[in-house]
């Protein structure tokens, strides 16, 4: 089948505003939409910019807006955003962080607000004897789904709160916070709960589920929110 890729194109450099481009191309629906876009630019504009590196949706590089919703170009096969013949796809960069180039954006307050909740273990000061902080399979459990994040960054660009307040920690953090808080081996709830209690912390969180709905990891993320929240109003006696 033959699509239409319109691609949001703009280099600060360079451009006074953004513009798309438009590129017909040759695909099977079974295609990803990561393949047409390397066809673009091997054939076609060596100068369109994106990232990828994995190419099978563990690295994350590749999130960007595919008709409309954040996704994975990796993961994403042509017949899930085209039906016929000459339909048209349209990929845009993420929201919600300054566009570098075309569809790479830069990452850099993204990661910041990572680092606001120490993303590592904490570990207790003394490591036990065997060498190995063992954890049963029910402690396990509790951080199962957390720790398939991957720091794509679809769930930072749906989160309709941060288009209203840019201060917001995101999505993605509270998700990474979740991950320690609940880890047995871990001790660093106070300094987690400190930064994620604040009014651009966790609480500014409204439920809206759309970082839910867009991870391509099936991360149950506003699950994840809540239940931290429940346990800080809990330590904190309410
Ligand atoms: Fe690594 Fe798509 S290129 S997740």
């Amino acid at each position: 089948m033959q699509i239409e890729l319109k691609i949001f194109r703009y280099n600060p450099e360079t451009d006074s505003e953004s513009r798309f481009d438009t590129y017909k191309v040759e695909a099977q629906p079974t295609d990803r939409v990561l393949d047409s876009l390397m066809h673009v630019y091997r054939n076609e504009d060596g100068s369109l910019a994106f990232r990828k590196s994995c190419a099978h949706g563990v690295c994350g590089s590749d999130a960007m807006r595919i008709n409309g919703r954040e996704r994975l170009a990796c993961k994403t096969l042509i017949k899930d955003v085209a039906e016929a013949d000459g339909d048209s796809i349209l990929i845009e960069p993420l929201r919600h962080l300054p566009v570098q180039k075309d569809l790479m954006v830069d990452q850099s307050e993204f990661l910041a607000r990572f680092k606001k909740i120490s993303p590592y273990l904490i570990p207790v000061d003394k490591a036990p004897e065997s060498g190995e902080y063992i954890q049963s399979q029910l402690q396990r459990d509790a951080i199962d789904d957390a720790t398939k994040c991957i720091n794509c960054g679809a769930c930072y660009s749906a989160c309709p709160v941060l288009e209203i307040n840019p201060d917001f920690l995101g999505p993605a953090a509270l998700v990474h916070a979740t991950r320690f808080i609940f880890d047995s081996r871990d001790t660093g709830l106070d300094e987690r709960i400190a930064v994620l209690d604040q009014p651009n912390g966790i609480w500014a969180c409204d439920n809206h589920f759309e970082c839910t709905k867009v991870c391509p990891r099936g991360i149950k993320i506003t699950k994840l929110i809540n239940m931290t929240k429940r346990e800080i109003k809990k330590r904190k006696g309410e």
